[in-house]
Parts: C-alpha cells; sequence; structure tokens
C-alpha cells in the first residue's frame, strides 16, 4: 500500500515514473509522488491550508470533489493554473466524518490527467464524534484507490481513445489498488475497515468476496450511513465511495473481486442496434488484439481486485459492530424548484469526425456541450430542490455535483430508501433519477459550480453544466 498519511502542506504535480507490470516503465504524473497522491487527512472545524504547485507542462486543477467549499475554493476547470504556478486555498473544513476525492479537473483533460495520477483520498476526521468503528489507520483501517488500466505488450500504461472508448468511457483490463496491480494486504483477525474509492475513469465495480461473506456498508460519499447495512456485494460507479466494514476474525485468506460490468448494460440499449455490426468493424482499436473484451460482461471471469492475508489480531479496536451510527446528513425538506437534466450523448447534429473517424464527438447536457463562460443554471442558497436526471440514449452515466451533498430520491425510473444511499455526491443514472439538494456555499459566476457525467471522458467531451450559487 502506498499512500501514507501527511505530505506536509504541500502538494506538488510532479512526473514520475513507475514499473506496474512487466519490468516497463512507465511515465506517471502524481501529486508530491511518483504516481496518485498522498492521503490527505483534515479535521471538520479546522482550515486546511494546502499549497499546490504545478511543476508540470500544462495547467491543472485540484479539486477536493464532495468537500463542501464555496466555488473559489473547489478547484474546478476555472482555477487552472499554469506550469510554475502554485495555488494556495485555505479550506474550512466544514463537513461531516467521510471519505472524499480529490483530483484534477481541467475541462478537456481531465481524463488524461486522473488517468496519469492526479488523483487522491481526503478523509474528514470530526472531532466531535466518537467513531466507533475501526479507525486505527493502516492498522484496522485502510484506504483503497481502485482503478482500472490498460498496458501495452512491454508493460507501459497506455491511454488513447478509439471510437468505443469516447462512447463508454476508458476502461482497462488491469486492476490497480493504490497504484499497484492485485496487491496483497496482511489484515488483523477482527473487524477491518475499507475506505474503497472508485477513482477509475469509467469502469464501474460490483465487489464482493471469493468466499461470498457478508460485510457491512458503513459510509458512502459524504458520511457515515444512519446504520451497518449488510450485504454481500456492493456497486460502485466512478467518483463513488463507500467504507466497508468486514470481519476477519476467521482468518481465511479471501480476495475482492469484481463481477466485470465491462460495457454490459450498455451494449444492449438502442445504441447499438444495426448499426452496431458497422460501427465496430470500422474501429480498428476495437477489433485489436483486445477483441471483443467487455462486449459481454458477464461471461467473463470475475476481475481479481486484491488479496488479503490475515494477521494476529489489531491490540485494540471494536470487536462488534453499533447498531447506529453518528450519521450527520441533515435534512432537507420539501423542494421548492425543481429542474431538469438531460444528459446528451451529442449535441448540434453531425459529430465531428463522424462514428468511422472516432473522434470529436460533442457530448452534452440539456443540447449544449460545456462552455467556460456560459452560466447554465442560477441557484440560491439554502433553497432545496429537486434536480431530476435523465439520458438521451439508453446508457450507462453517473451524475455529480460540486458544491453540496444530495439524497436520491429515486434512481434508474425506481424509488430508492435514501437512508440507506446515504448522503451522496455522485449517482448513477440509467433512467430517470431524482436527487434532493440544497447549498449552503456560494458560488460565483468567475468560479461557479459544476454539475457533470462523472465518465470522465463524457465530462470531457462537454458532458458537464455550471451554476452560479447566490
Ligand atoms: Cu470528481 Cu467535478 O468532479
Ligand atoms: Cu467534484
Ligand atoms: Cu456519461
Amino acid at each position: 500500500m502506498e499512500i501514507g498519511p501527511g505530505a506536509g502542506n504541500t502538494l506538488d504535480a510532479i512526473r514520475g515514473t513507475r514499473e506496474f507490470t512487466g519490468g516497463a516503465t512507465s511515465e506517471t504524473w502524481g501529486y508530491s509522488q511518483d504516481y496518485l497522491g498522498p492521503l490527505l487527512r483534515f479535521r471538520r472545524g479546522r482550515t486546511a491550508n494546502i499549497s499546490v504547485m504545478n511543476r508540470l507542462d500544462e495547467p491543472i486543477t485540484a479539486h477536493w470533489h464532495g468537500m463542501h467549499v464555496p466555488g473559489y475554493l473547489d478547484g474546478g476547470p476555472q482555477l487552472a493554473f499554469g506550469p510554475g504556478e502554485t495555488w494556495a486555498p485555505e479550506l474550512p473544513v466544514d463537513h461531516p466524518a467521510a471519505t472524499l476525492f480529490y483530483h484534477s479537473h481541467v475541462h478537456g483533460r481531465t481524463g488524461p490527467q486522473v488517468y496519469r495520477g492526479l488523483a487522491g483520498m481526503i478523509v474528514i476526521d470530526d472531532p466531535e464524534i466518537d467513531d466507533p468503528l475501526p479507525h486505527d489507520y493502516g492498522v484496522n483501517d485502510f484506504p483503497l484507490i481502485v482503478q482500472d488500466r490498460r498496458f501495452d505488450r512491454s508493460g507501459r500504461m497506455t491511454y488513447s481513445l478509439g471510437m468505443m472508448d469516447r462512447m463508454h468511457g476508458f476502461q482497462g483490463d488491469q486492476i490497480l489498488v493504490n497504484g499497484v496491480i492485485r496487491p496483497k494486504l496482511t489484515v488483523p483477525a477482527g473487524l477491518v475497515r475499507l475506505r474503497i474509492l472508485n477513482a477509475s475513469n469509467a469502469r464501474a465495480y460490483d465487489f464482493r468476496f471469493t468466499d461470498g461473506r457478508q460485510f457491512h456498508q458503513v459510509a458512502s460519499d459524504g458520511g457515515l450511513l444512519a446504520r451497518p447495512l449488510a450485504m454481500a456485494s456492493l456497486q460502485l460507479d466512478g467518483a463513488e465511495r463507500a467504507e466497508i466494514v468486514v470481519e476477519f476474525s476467521d482468518r481465511s485468506p479471501v480476495s475482492l473481486v469484481s463481477r466485470d460490468i465491462g460495457m454490459n448494460g450498455v451494449m444492449n440499449g438502442g445504441m447499438m442496434g444495426d448499426r452496431g455490426g458497422s460501427m465496430m468493424m470500422g474501429d480498428r482499436g476495437m477489433m485489436g488484439d483486445r477483441g471483443m473484451m467487455g462486449m459481454d460482461g458477464n461471461s467473463g471471469a470475475p476481475l481479481e481486485i486484491m488479496s488479503f492475508d490475515v494477521g494476529e489480531a489489531a491490540p485494540a479496536g471494536p470487536t462488534r459492530l453499533p447498531t447506529s451510527l453518528p450519521s450527520d446528513a441533515p435534512a432537507l425538506g420539501d423542494p421548492v424548484r425543481r429542474r431538469n437534466f438531460t444528459l446528451n450523448m451529442h449535441t448540434g447534429g453531425m459529430m465531428r469526425g463522424g462514428m468511422m473517424g472516432g473522434g470529436g464527438q460533442t457530448m452534452g447536457i440539456n443540447g449544449a456541450p460545456y462552455v467556460m463562460d456560459r452560466i447554465d443554471e442560477t441557484v440560491r442558497a439554502g433553497e432545496t430542490e429537486l434536480w431530476r436526471i435523465n439520458a438521451d440514449m439508453m446508457m450507462r452515466h453517473t451524475f455529480h455535483v460540486h458544491g453540496t451533498s444530495f439524497r436520491v430520491v429515486s434512481q434508474n425510473g425506481r424509488p430508492v430508501d435514501s437512508a440507506q444511499i446515504g448522503w451522496k455526491d455522485v449517482v448513477r443514472v440509467q433512467g430517470p433519477t431524482e436527487i434532493l439538494l440544497r447549498f449552503d456555499k456560494l458560488a460565483s459566476e468567475e468560479t461557479p459550480f459544476m454539475y457533470h457525467c462523472h465518465i470522465l471522458e463524457h465530462e470531457d467531451a462537454g458532458m458537464m453544466g455550471q451554476f452560479t450559487v447566490t
């Protein structure tokens, strides 16, 4: 496990190199590390002063995904800073205990920059609560940053977008946890907390253990659930987080795997229709040595994520789960306004380059691609709103909102128990989806908040909008 706590107050965006597989050296980026960034640990009620230095040769940002900070501190695309420049925000930490995400967010470049390694995890601690869960970092509490990557034959990490990658988002066939392919972690016999962040560009996971054991989800994107939720499998889309507690006292080694969701659920939609055959024939990337991989997500073997060995019992820490958790998500009340968002796979008629060209597709929301100097929505602080998100084609998307967390009211056309899903900032969209939200942090026209699909290739292609909160 590569990520340790504490990197001082400085994050240096730097180039690095890394041998992931096959002895080949990949060129990577990281925040103060070769690849990814250190775990940032913030205390609620304090101010986190961070100075981010750009030692790369293109503009970057540092976006605090999930954190409730005003627009000028949020690290969205307007706050890009160039090579040699430093950005030093002072972040008031006003968020319940949670597992969050940070990453670069430059318009049109988020996919490649995050893929190279400009991403990391934030853990917020709340000194006001007595954490009843395992919380001894590196002993019974572990961060797991899960990503998928592609490597060429020599073992070098690659990112280039064929037509299918642009359409569905870029998916790799090797899974990394904290930057390592299929790592092994030794955990203590007893209860162990795993903070899982899906930092993949596009891939969704359906996590489970090889022996089918049950575990409990205790937190989602925005913090603790009201009570531990027993489950045997857990789906996480891109940028979603979940904290789970797993019982290892039986001492049997076990692996964490994922059903290969791949592009399944996408391919049986209207998109592939009878044009599918010719589209695939035209896309060399798709028919290359990767063949038809991922086309039928259910038939493949499960993807191995990582394995666990069980050591001695931890010297301290809880031995049983509490029945309720000190969850701290506010009640939002009834909405005073409704807004509709349609995620568009293309906007404005013909796609540049056309289908066969495999490039230049302009995606959008509500008929328009993202434009940095257009404000799409204006929101009033303190008012609860209901947002309804839909997609113009049968395709899996996600929807993420900056500046606040939300409750999911219905998902994929079905009502959901939001107490079970918890406080969220990303939701999967595979059909009409409704969220209830309220903004308390302000965002101006110069530094608005974003909403977007968190499939990074969709976001980069324009599936993003922005709003002020006044
Ligand atoms: Cu993960 Cu707009 O962010
Ligand atoms: Cu975000
Ligand atoms: Cu999308």
